[in-house]
């Protein structure tokens, strides 16, 4: 086990995706510059799906054309093999698809069977190869479907089986709506690191139950060592009712960090990222620890 753990931060794409309040790509780019700065060593910036399912990520490719030159691994979602060609006509090379471990959310979400978009991901995958690019394979709703409800073990660990045939660069766990338990996320990821060892596998939290950071150290306890999360919480799908945001970026680094494992990221210039997100929302955004963070700690840092 490594003392290290990679944070992707998603506040950019999960976390704007399903917003309400209007959000211009001048505010994007500026979430993301002020995310970039603090260190983060993947960034999710928005994803390359038709505007008509999700107009909030519209202009995403005008989006990459100005990331900074510097700083973190800049990564995007692709819903389909059109989503790919785009991410890669604008230099994305880490790409992230999804796949849902139920036909409903699955049709829900991008309109395709199940059995086509295992096929679809085969595809994309195959063609990653090719042209190098690291594909980062999301199984959603694996513990509880909004449509379907609890899902078997048995069915995701086939599921990721045959997704680890075609060798994504990492498979990513995904609590979509937040009802996932720390104890199932023991034994489910257990289980898948000792298949397939810690390095291809990541997790994705939501916090709508409020077990997201328990749920990341359940993950963290059976070595998982890479997490997506959002700066300040923020999160949610448009496709699956009750998902609330994100476990939060500043709050799983206070975890990682407290606990001895490192992850480069400076909480300072994260909570400018928050800061930044509260202005673009008009609400004051941040996770359980922001209070703490904003009025003890950053006393005590400065
Ligand atoms: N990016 C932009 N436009 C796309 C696209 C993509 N990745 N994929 C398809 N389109 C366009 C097509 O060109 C077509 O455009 P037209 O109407 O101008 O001809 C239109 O979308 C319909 O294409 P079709 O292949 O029939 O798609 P669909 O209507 O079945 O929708 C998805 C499928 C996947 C494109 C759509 O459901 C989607 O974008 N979902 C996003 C889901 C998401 O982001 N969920 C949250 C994150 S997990
Ligand atoms: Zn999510």
């Amino acid at each position: 086990m490594t003392d290290r753990v990679t944070i992707k931060e998603v506040a950019a794409r999960d976390g704007l995706q399903a917003q309400s309040v209007e959000i211009t790509l001048d505010q994007r780019r500026e979430l993301i510059e002020a995310l970039a700065k603090a260190c983060v060593p993947e960034l999710e910036i928005g994803s390359f799906v038709s505007p008509k399912a999700v107009p909030q990520m519209a202009g995403t490719d005008e989006l990459a054309r100005s990331l900074p030159k510097t700083g973190p691994k800049f990564s995007a979602l692709a819903p389909n093999m059109k989503g790919y060609e785009l991410a890669r006509r604008e230099g994305i090379d880490q790409i992230a698809i999804v796949l849902s471990a139920t036909e409903q959310m699955n049709q829900n979400n991008i309109r395709k069977s199940l059995v086509d978009t295992f096929a679809m991901a085969g595809d994309i995958l195959a063609r990653a190869q090719d042209d190098d690019v690291e594909i980062h394979a999301y199984l959603a709703v694996a513990f509880e479907c909004p449509y379907e409800g609890k899902v078997a073990l048995s069915t995701v660990l086939e599921q990721v089986g045959e997704l680890m045939r075609n060798k994504p660069a990492r498979l990513v766990i995904a609590d979509t709506i937040g009802a996932a338990n720390p104890r199932d996320v023991k034994s489910m990821m257990s289980e898948l690191v000792s298949q397939y060892g810690p390095q291809l596998l990541g997790c994705h939290f939501h916090d709508t139950r409020a077990m997201g950071l328990a749920n990341v150290f359940a993950a963290l306890d059976a070595g998982v060592r890479q997490f997506d999360s959002s700066a300040g919480g923020l999160g949610g799908c448009p496709f699956a009712p009750g998902a609330k945001g994100n476990v939060a970026t500043e709050d799983v680094v206070m975890l990682c960090e407290s606990s001895g494992l490192a992850t480069g990221i400076d909480l300072e210039a994260l909570l400018q990222g928050v800061e930044c997100l509260t202005q673009m929302m008009g609400a004051q955004q941040g996770g359980r620890a922001h209070y703490w963070l904003t009025n003890n700690w950053q006393k005590i840092a400065n």
